[in-house]
C-alpha cells in the first residue's frame, strides 16, 4: 500500500501523469526513513533534512511535521513488515513542460514502504568491496534530489565491478559514496569528511559521530585525502538502509588486513544498541 496525493492505494493502482515535473525534469526531492518495530527512527532529523532539500529547490513544504508523521505512520500501518524503510518523494507537480517554475501547481506527494532487511551477518563478517571514482555530480549534493542520474551511473560502476559501493573523490578528497556516507579509520581515529555542499548530510553519519563522541571513540571531522582513504586501516559505509558496513576491499586491494576492524565492531554494536534502546522507549 502506498500514499499518493491524498489517497492510500495498492502500488499497482498508483499512476502519475507524464507531465509530472519529477518525470520530465527530475524536479523533486526525497527522503528514505527507516522504521524499526513500526516506529520511525530519527524522524525529526529526516524531516529537517527534507525541509533543507525543499528550501534548496525552492519548493514549499506541502505538510507540517505533524501531518508528515501521521501520513508516514499510516503507510507503515498498512504494510506487513515490522521493519520497513519509507520512501517519501515530492515533486513540483504536473504542468506543461517549461523549465520555469509553474504557478499555482500542487506538488505531487508519494510515499511507499519496503521491508527493511539489514545486511546479513555473512556480509558483516567478511566486509564488502568498493571501488573509487571521480565525483562528477553537481555541487548541491547536500540536497536530496530525485534527479539521481550521476549517482546511478556511479553506483553501476560498482555493480559492474562486482562491488557494493563506489567511493567518490573530488579534487583529491573523499566526499561520500554513490548512495552512502563514508568514514575511514587510521591509527584508531575515526575520520569523517565535514558536511558541505559536496555531500549529503547523512542521518546515520550523525548517529555514528554522536556515538563516537558519547563513547570516547577518538574521532576527527576533517577533509580526508584520496591517499589517506587508500591507506586507511578501516573504511566504513553508512546509510539508513545499510546501517554500518565494513569495506574490506578497495579497488581490488585489501583495506588494512582485509577484515572488518575493531572500530567497525565497536560502532556496529553501539548502533544496534542505540537503535534498540530508542525503539523500546519512543520514536
Ligand atoms: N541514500 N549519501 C548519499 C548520496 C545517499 O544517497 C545516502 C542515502 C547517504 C546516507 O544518508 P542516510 O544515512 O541519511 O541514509 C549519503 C538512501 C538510503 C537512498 O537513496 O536510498
Amino acid at each position: 500500500m502506498i500514499y499518493l496525493n491524498g489517497k492510500f492505494m495498492p502500488i499497482h493502482e498508483a499512476f502519475v501523469p507524464v507531465l509530472d515535473r519529477g518525470f520530465i525534469f527530475g524536479d523533486g526531492v526525497y527522503e528514505v526513513i527507516p522504521a524499526y518495530s513500526r516506529k520511525l527512527f530519527r524522524l525529526n532529523e529526516h524531516l529537517n533534512r527534507l525541509q533543507h532539500s525543499l528550501d534548496g529547490i525552492r519548493l514549499k513544504n506541502p505538510h507540517s511535521n505533524e501531518e508528515w508523521r501521521h501520513l508516514l505512520e499510516q503507510v507503515i500501518d498498512c504494510n506487513d513488515s515490522d521493519d520497513q524503510y519509507i520512501y517519501l518523494h515530492i515533486t513540483r507537480g504536473v504542468a506543461k513542460r517549461d523549465h520555469a517554475f509553474p504557478v499555482n501547481v500542487t506538488p505531487t506527494v508519494f510515499i511507499m514502504s519496503n521491508p527493511l532487511l539489514p545486511p546479513p551477518a555473512t556480509l558483516l563478517g567478511s566486509g564488502v568491496s568498493a571501488i573509487t571514482a571521480i565525483d562528477n555530480r553537481w555541487i548541491r549534493c547536500d540536497v536530496k534530489a530525485i534527479s539521481l542520474l550521476p549517482n546511478v551511473l556511479l553506483r553501476q560502476l560498482a555493480i559492474d565491478a562486482h562491488a557494493v559501493e563506489t567511493i567518490l573523490i573530488r579534487d583529491g578528497f573523499l566526499t561520500e559514496g554513490a548512495a552512502s556516507n563514508i568514514f575511514v579509520v587510521k591509527n584508531n581515529v575515526l575520520l569523517a569528511p565535514p558536511k558541505s555542499n559536496l555531500m549529503l548530510p547523512g542521518i546515520t553519519y550523525d548517529v555514528i559521530l554522536e556515538l563516537a563522541a558519547t563513547h570516547q571513540i577518538p574521532h576527527e571531522v576533517r577533509q580526508i585525502s584520496e591517499t589517506e582513504t587508500r591507506n586507511a586501516d578501516e573504511v566504513l559505509l553508512t546509510s539508513s538502509t545499510k546501517e554500518i558496513l565494513p569495506i574490506t576491499t578497495l579497488d581490488g586491494k585489501l583495506v588494512g588486513n582485509g577484515k572488518p576492524g575493531a572500530t567497525f565492531s565497536r560502532l556496529y554494536a553501539l548502533y544496534q544498541n542505540f537503535k534498540n534502546t530508542r525503539m523500546r522507549s519512543s520514536s
